[in-house]
């Protein structure tokens, strides 16, 4: 059989069979149109070891003597009793091609196992892989992992990957690949605070713009396992795959388990080539929010629990008179939700708070022409709430009973517990509820919670991470087909589910429950390396932090909130007079500008002075280009803390046109910020600022422009407009 060769934006990907099983041969640079006969890639044969060549399968097996982490574990049980068929032979059956996907189909009919392999080379250079294994004999087959691997090439020496806890979701960590296992587990069942969004292979110190990198991500909300994994012969294989409890996946004869789905892209010119491959999927898919994105006001950090008609009402208008286009209600407004100790499951306005219902609220927004959001957290249940007394059995644990009939109960997690989806009366009273709130209000927008973990997570007395995690998927794509206008956010006590697999049947991710901004600027510069900006929500806060107590000035927090999904959750009633002219003119400039925001070319310059993040989102050259006089480009040049220069110095705006010339100004702080007594910027400025910078791509790139001497956790702005 010949190999099979896909290709797109400058990456290829070569299956090759020749060996009797599929192997990725090649995931890297594009190769042009002919290959060579692949059976000169056979490796030798070292001492001590196996009398064969040894193929790092695409699914990985011992039957071939691979000795790294095997792509598939599992066993049959024949007779009641377990363990046959523990090790599968597995060998091509077929392997074709149609445009951009190949599908592979490997089988042992000794064991009676069928895995089919579909990987599709997306436009932009995403590729996408997804394993299923059937089980075609003619007793039970317990699938204890399928995991989906790629091969990295050998100048793959340095491994990024990102990690996280509440209010510090997806910072980075790095060090060298050696050899063994690197895993990173999910034992949360649900994606996880410390979930890393992105498992990146590179080489030696390679960075935002420089070095080949190779990436993956697991397309999973549920319990999983990201490794690398480098072999005794030094061959390195990055991957992921569901990590599944006991006995949770038992195929019966003729059923089939499909694995989450893995995404990966190579990059020759460091992480913004990988975010530019998952940017462009992102935005091609025909289910991507159209039209410009919102300004939102979320009433959580601005009332709490503290619900008040004429209070919300206000904070309405005053939303509405900055520009607010969006007004979400936060937790507290259902049945006997005063605090976090109860209500969840009792999906009904409480009347003792809103003897009108949420209707007077709902038409005060609307009056003042924004749309109006709810908060929901379906999968959770309060043991002090209606449903939960009327349904003990609803209520998750590892017994077989309910906590009623003796039944233990996993430990508390804010008060609360997790309702089984998996019961069919429970999924259907989830859905309800949700479904009526839907029909009976004029509600816009959804926002999604989901806050603990899923400790001792079963099902009648077995494992059930696996099942909850596709009820809750379910219960998703049964609203949302319901409901296909409103639009739905996942948040998970801040950003503790953020993966693909939530973001095919979600149309945003809140990033973190933490809004100061300076912690903002790492977890949205995480968090973008993967969800473009019109996905991760980004708010303006009070201006002392409430989860970290820093106070920042207005600008800062601004210019943070700015490169994502722009909203506020602050009490901007108290916002008066300079200030709010100011936080008037943020609004603005984010109308203005956030047609480009939302569909350019994220650019993260690799600035030498580590107290410095200079990022920016630069037009696509696309249809004839970008006019002259239209906005190019937007930049930030972020100061973190002090350095150790006394000066900003140069720094160079890459990403842009080479041979094209752009004028360079300042969009904030601008002289009428002067009046606003701003002090970001030292009394002398850089000559370029009173009328602008004329350069070309290849100069601002390569040279840059020297920047005004900037206080640590502040920021500006530029603009940059096209010649
Ligand atoms: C979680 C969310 C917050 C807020 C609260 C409400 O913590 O992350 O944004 O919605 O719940 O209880």
């Amino acid at each position: 059989m010949q190999p099979l060769h896909l290709r797109s934006a400058g990456t290829s990907l070569v299956v090759s069979t020749h060996r009797g099983e599929a192997e990725i041969s090649h995931w890297g640079a594009d190769l042009g149109e002919t290959l060579p006969d692949l059976a000169i890639l056979n490796e030798p044969i070292p001492p001590s070891s196996a009398d064969a060549n040894v193929p790092a399968g695409l699914i990985p097996q011992a039957s071939s003597s691979w000795q790294g982490r095997p792509g598939l574990r599992g066993h049959r049980v024949t007779d009641g009793m377990p363990g046959f068929d523990f090790s599968v032979r597995l060998r091509v059956v077929s392997a074709t091609a149609d445009g951009n996907t190949a599908v592979v189909v490997q089988s042992d009919p000794d064991a009676g196992i069928t895995v089919t392999s579909h990987l599709t080379l997306h436009p932009g250079g995403l590729l996408e892989l997804r394993n299923a294994v059937t089980n075609d004999g003619t007793s039970p087959f317990q699938v204890d992992e399928l995991a989906t691997v790629l091969p990295v090439a050998p100048d793959a020496v340095e491994l990024l990957d990102l990690t996280g806890r509440w209010c510090r979701e997806r910072h980075p960590q790095r060090h060298s690949i050696q050899q063994g296992t690197w895993v990173r587990t999910g034992r949360h069942g649900r994606t996880g605070h410390d979930s890393s969004l992105l498992f990146a292979a590179g080489t030696a110190g390679f960075g935002n713009r420089h070095g080949k990198v190779w990436a993956t991500h697991l397309a999973w909300s549920g319990n999983h396992e990201q490794f690398a994994d480098r072999v005794g012969d030094g061959r390195t294989m990055i991957g992921g795959s569901e990590l599944l409890g006991p006995a949770e996946v038992l195929l019966q004869p003729g059923e089939t388990y499909t694995a989450p789905a893995l995404f990966a892209a190579y990059s020759d010119r460091g992480l913004d080539g990988i975010t530019e491959a998952f940017y462009s999927w992102f935005r091609a898919r025909p289910h991507h929010v159209a039209g410009p994105r919102p300004v939102v006001l979320n009433t959580w950090e601005a009332v709490y629990f503290d619900h008040n008609l004429e209070t919300l009402i206000e904070l309405a208008g005053s939303a509405a008179d900055l520009g607010v286009e969006r007004f979400v209600l936060d937790d507290g407004w259902f049945r006997g939700r005063r605090n976090d100790h109860a209500g969840l499951g009792d999906w009904y306005v409480d009347e003792s708070v809103w003897p009108g219902g949420l209707t007077p609220l709902i038409e005060a927004v609307i009056a003042h022409g924004m749309e109006f959001g709810l908060w929901v957290e379906p999968e959770m249940i309060s043991i002090n709430s209606d449903i939960a007394r009327a349904h003990p059995e609803w209520i998750v644990g590892p017994s077989a009973s309910s906590y009623k009939d003796g039944g233990r109960l996993p430990v508390e997690w804010r008060h609360q517990h997790v309702i089984d989806l998996v019961n069919p009366d429970a999924w259907q009273y989830v859905f309800d509820r949700i479904d009526a709130l839907l029909r009976d209000n004029k509600i816009s927008y959804l926002k999604w919670d989901q806050n603990r973990d899923l400790l001792e997570h079963g099902h009648s007395g077995r494992a059930s991470v696996h099942q909850q995690t596709l009820a809750a998927y379910r219960l998703f794509d049964a609203l949302r087909e319901a409901h296909p206008s409103v639009e739905i956010e996942s948040c998970s006590s801040g950003g503790a589910r953020v993966d693909l697999g939530i973001l095919e049947r979600t149309d945003r991710v809140w990033a973190s429950d933490c809004n100061d901004a300076l912690e903002r600027q790492t977890i949205q510069r995480w968090t973008g390396m993967v969800v473009p900006p019109e996905l991760v929500g980004g708010h303006i806060g009070p201006s002392t932090s409430h989860t970290t107590a820093r106070t920042h000035d207005l600008s800062f927090r601004a210019i943070t909130a700015f490169f994502g999904h722009f909203g506020m959750e602050w009490d901007v009633r108290s916002v008066t007079g300079a200030e709010r002219e100011e936080l008037k003119r943020f609004i603005t400039l984010y109308k203005e500008h956030r047609a480009l925001i939302h569909s350019g070319l994220a650019v993260r310059a690799d600035a030498p002075d580590e107290s410095l993040m200079v990022h920016g989102v630069v037009a696509p050259e696309h249809d004839g280009g970008i006019p002259a006089g239209a906005t190019a480009a937007l930049f930030a040049v972020v100061k973190t803390r002090t350095s150790f220069a006394e000066q900003v110095g140069r720094v160079s705006l890459p990403g842009l046109d080479p041979s094209r010339t752009y004028r360079v100004e300042l969009l904030f702080p601008t002289p009428v910020d002067a009046d606003y007594g701003h002090t970001i910027i030292e009394a002398q400025p850089v000559s370029w600022l009173a009328s602008g910078a004329e350069a070309n791509g290849r100069f601002l790139g390569e040279v840059g422009l020297p920047m005004p001497v900037l206080h640590p956790e502040h920021a500006i702005l530029l603009r940059l407009t096209a010649f």
